[in-house]
């Protein structure tokens, strides 16, 4: 099975989450940064993964994503929210519109990035009423984000893309 894993990262995050499903499928396997990205025409499966920019994949993985057709895709991503929240689901939701509908969405991963430093110092000159505010809350939330991805998270990126790996050469193999 010809994989191939793209992935657009700013700051790392998403790089260090494309490495550990990288290991996953092997060495054969290409991964490459969306900047340096081959057509996915000659491959089996592709795995693309972005990192949240105002709730969807970021502009990058966004034309990456228009440029599939006819394969099974699985997204990932990392983002400065709970991985378990609405805001994350609708990320991966809206970034999985960019598909075209001939591609299957074979599975996805979310996890927690950390922020750039720069933007926490920005949101925390914003007055009060605006959405981007520091609130406890949100202080809380961007310190947990600055722990990701952690170990723990690379190790559930590597259990979601072991399973979708098994599933696909189930399904090649029923072919
Ligand atoms: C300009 C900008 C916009 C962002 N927008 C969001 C967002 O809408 N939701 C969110 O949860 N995190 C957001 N983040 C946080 C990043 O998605 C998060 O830190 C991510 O892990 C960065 O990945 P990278 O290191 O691969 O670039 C934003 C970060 C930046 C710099």
């Amino acid at each position: 099975m010809k994989t191939l894993i793209v992935y657009s990262s700013l700051t790392g995050n998403t790089k260090l989450v494309a490495e550990a499903i990288h290991e996953v499928f092997g060495p054969e396997a290409g991964l490459f940064p969306v900047e340096t990205a081959p057509s996915p025409t000659d491959y089996d499966f592709v795995a693309v993964g972005f990192w949240v920019d105002k709730g969807t994949a970021d502009k990058k993985a966004q034309e990456f994503l228009k440029t599939i057709e006819g394969k099974p895709v699985a997204l990932f991503a990392t983002l400065g929210a709970y991985p378990d929240s609405e805001h994350a689901a609708d990320s991966l939701k809206n970034a999985a519109a960019f598909l075209d509908a001939s591609n299957q969405l074979v599975g996805t991963f979310i996890c927690q990035g950390k922020i750039d430093p720069r933007l926490i110092e920005q949101f925390k000159k914003m007055p009060g009423d605006h959405p981007h505010a520091v609130t406890p809350e949100r202080l809380a939330r961007y310190a947990e984000a600055a722990k990701h991805p952690d170990a723990g998270d690379l190790q559930a990126a590597r259990a979601v893309f072991t399973d979708i790996k098994i599933k696909l050469l189930q399904a090649a193999g029923e072919k």
